[in-house]
């Protein structure tokens, strides 16, 4: 396991839809070791493998002291709405309000395979949504209305890493179970 390099936004692996897992081995087992390292190392609340430049199914998450992972989720969300601060650790400094539901119920596995069901409320809910959008190519800032997507993009463009030009894709220090063929 070990500390990986964080994609920035602008990183076309970031708007990539990720592929679900089918080998649930030891290399599955590793990137899920290094997302959790990298993330509990950012610090974040949640780091989804897209964001390390694998474009798997997989994110790990770290809300109110509890750490875990979740691999081909597939999400419930309640009507009920919240609003509240959201950032994103390739958007590093920026954060704005964003909607989301209030309560999540995901189903999905676990990195040996097996079936787990994870629910959450508030913050929690709000990660898993958050992550599962990067999966599917989805940035929080999509989410926000477009007067605050504007200054969104604004800020971005004013930060230090915004302006340089997109990162050529580096091959994976994992396998891609076929996902980059
Ligand atoms: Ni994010």
């Amino acid at each position: 396991m070990a500390i990986q390099p964080i994609r920035l936004f602008g990183d076309p692996v970031l708007r990539a839809t990720a592929q679900p897992v089918t080998t649930f081995d030891k290399e599955l087992r590793t990137l899920v070791g290094d997302l959790t390292e990298t993330m509990l190392n950012a610090p974040g609340a949640g780091l989804a493998a897209p964001q390390l430049g694998v474009s798997l199914r997989v994110f790990t998450y770290h809300v109110d002291g509890v750490t875990g992972h979740l691999i081909n989720p597939d999400l419930s969300l309640t009507e009920e709405e919240q609003d509240g601060p959201e950032g994103c650790l390739s958007l590093p400094g920026l954060r704005y309000d964003t909607k989301r539901a209030y309560g999540v119920v995901a189903k999905g596995f676990t990195m040996y395979g097996d079936p787990v069901t994870l629910e959450g409320t508030q913050l929690l809910a709000r990660c898993i949504q958050h992550e599962t959008d990067h999966l599917d190519g989805i940035i929080f800032i999509d989410r926000l209305d477009r007067e605050q997507r504007k200054a969104a993009l604004k800020a971005i463009r004013d930060t230090d890493w915004g302006g340089a030009p997109a990162p050529v894709v580096k091959v994976s220090p994992h396998s891609t179970f076929g996902a980059a063929r």
